[in-house]
């Protein structure tokens, strides 16, 4: 199965380039969640700077390498920075790391975000499950390619289930894609959860249905870092988001690391 050039030209630099071979498990890190590659043993840091043809995020939060080491002995790559269509990067540009991964040999890639709530039961610091996706946008594939269904919700029960072996509660839901770069509108969020949506983000869409079209085992996991636009009365309490989020990072790498080693 195909994927773009440009990706094949930097799969093979890093085979090139001593990449241990096969990967066990890729994982794409969310703003924020770049810290459990401080969990990578034995790790190799690659700066995407310093890899020809690599797109260079721009967002602040992402730090921009590839992490190469083991998971409880498993061998493992890490992308801490991913690369938003909001950046001005082409739907197949944000799905380097999926490109990447499948051409490496990953088995399963797991797939993290930051999100704002649109379910109103949800809490920030939650770690959503992504069960389905909408696609705001509905052009997020790239073309030139063959149709191919969406079938990631096969998983989903397992991943919930590991995360209930770990004492860790998780919800379940529709991630809607939003292009951004800005926040979306109260408006926006309201027809949203009409849709069906229960959390909103700027990513993971377009990984995820690369993903699929390459039958690469995949989950998303989204951390709830707010409560989407409206969604509450109050005015975001940043500090309040931040402790949250910091808290459950460590269960996000408790999840991560199960998931590298079980799922
Ligand atoms: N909207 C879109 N993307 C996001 C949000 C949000 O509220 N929170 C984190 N990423």
């Amino acid at each position: 199965m195909s994927v773009p050039d440009f990706a094949e030209s930097i799969a093979r630099y890093l085979r090139t380039n001593n990449m241990p071979a096969p990967i066990e498990a890729a994982v794409i890190l969310g703003s924020g969640l770049g810290g459990f590659a401080d969990h990578i043993e034995h790790p190799r840091v690659l700066p995407y700077a310093g890899i020809p043809g690599m797109p260079q995020p721009s967002v602040g939060g992402h730090k921009g390498q590839l992490v190469v080491g083991t998971v409880g002995g498993r061998t493992v790559m890490a992308f801490s920075g991913r690369f938003h269509h909001y950046e001005g990067f082409s739907f197949a540009q944000a799905a380097t790391p999926v490109y990447l991964a499948k051409r490496l040999g990953a088995r399963k890639l797991i797939i993290s975000n930051a999100a704002g709530a649109i379910n109103t039961s949800f809490s920030v610091g939650d770690l959503m499950v992504i069960e389905d996706v909408i696609r705001g946008n509905l052009l997020i594939s790239p073309a030139g390619y063959p149709r191919h269904p969406y079938r990631h919700h096969r998983w989903v029960d397992t991943v919930c289930s590991l995360a209930a072996g770990l004492n860790l509660s998780t919800r379940q839901g529709t991630y809607i894609y939003a292009k951004g770069p800005n926040y979306e509108t109260k408006a926006e969020i309201r027809a949203f959860r009409r849709m069906g949506a229960d959390a909103v983000g700027m990513s993971t869409a377009p990984e995820l249905f690369e993903a699929a079209r390459l039958e690469l085992k995949s989950v998303g996991v989204s951390l709830i870092s707010n409560m989407a636009s409206g969604v509450t009365g109050n005015k975001l309490n940043h500090e309040e988001v931040k402790a949250v989020a910091e808290n459950r990072k460590e269960d996000f790498v408790r999840l991560v690391k199960a998931l590298i080693e079980q799922f």
